[in-house]
């Protein structure tokens, strides 16, 4: 199933609504801000600053700011017209904007964008949000030069603390409803996001006719998902040995295809 444009403006409704807050702990809480980290690492390792990057589902511009700040030029694009309204703001006040630039254009209107990229990545599953990933992948293709980079941070299918979490409390639906095939509704700020689910291998599948798969990795399968920070601060010394786990041990065969996200790194052909 595909989505419709009853479903995307659902979704672009849902962020709309949490746009204002998102900069807080919905959207930038502490093991949130460890995942970005992962993002921002790997994309500094892969690109050299001065790149051209594009931003695939920006939200507020907080991956967008920080790699303008260190000297890539980014070209920040989201579905939600109120997020690409804060990252205009923010690359207003932080006097980034002749490196800065936001477009709303949703990931599934990419061949509206014209011009030539070194790199594109996507933090936080804008890419789950997006229907016909095939087609996602050819736009990427016909923006990215020749051994460009993609850096995609996408939810994935098998999150064993989430499956932990929700039987625990008798919520067996929402315990299995990564195992949704097709677009399944997920509940936010009394919204609907329209998501899809991906596995690693699933996922590639649709990038492999124009990308070679560069390496992927789990993030937060040992550490708990950021909407369990509460859990994360009343145990942090312990969490932050779990999170040591993840650092150590994710990129490892089977391990790297669970977890709240996983880190995928592809390379133009
Ligand atoms: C969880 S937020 C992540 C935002 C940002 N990347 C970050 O790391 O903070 C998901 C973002 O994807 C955007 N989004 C959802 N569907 C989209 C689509 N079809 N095309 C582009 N962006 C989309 C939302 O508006 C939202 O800003």
């Amino acid at each position: 199933m595909t989505l419709d444009q009853t479903q995307l403006l659902e979704t672009q409704r849902a962020f709309d609504s949490v746009a204002a807050d998102y900069d807080g702990p919905r959207g930038n809480n502490e093991l949130i801000q460890r995942m970005r980290q992962s993002l921002w690492d790997t994309v500094q390792r892969e690109l050299p600053p001065g790149s051209r990057l594009l931003d695939l589902g920006c939200g507020t511009g907080i991956d967008a700011a920080e790699f303008a700040q260190r000297g890539y030029q980014v070209v920040a694009s989201d579905w939600s017209p109120q997020m690409v309204a804060r990252t205009r703001v923010r690359a207003e006040a932080g006097q980034l904007a002749s490196r800065l630039s936001a477009v709303h254009v949703g990931i599934h209107q990419l061949d509206q964008l014209q011009g030539e990229f070194d790199g594109m990545y996507s933090n936080f599953g804008p890419l789950n949000c997006a229907p016909e990933m095939g087609a996602v992948a050819a736009e990427c293709a016909r923006l990215l030069r020749p051994g460009g980079k993609l850096v995609f941070s996408v939810i994935g299918r098998i999150c064993p603390w989430e499956v932990g979490h929700y039987a625990l409390k008798g919520r067996f639906k929402r315990a299995l409803v990564r195992a949704a095939r097709g677009a399944t509704a997920v509940g936010m700020n009394r919204h609907t996001i329209w998501t899809y689910y991906y596995l690693p291998r699933e996922f590639y599948r649709a990038f492999a006719p124009h990308f070679a798969l560069t390496e992927y990795r789990a993030l937060s399968l040992f550490m708990p998902p950021p909407y369990l920070v509460d859990y994360y601060r009343r145990r942090q010394a312990w969490c932050e040995r779990l999170g040591r786990l993840d650092d150590r041990f994710g990129a490892l065969p089977l391990l790297r295809d669970m977890g709240d996200h996983f880190l995928i790194v592809m390379q133009r052909r």
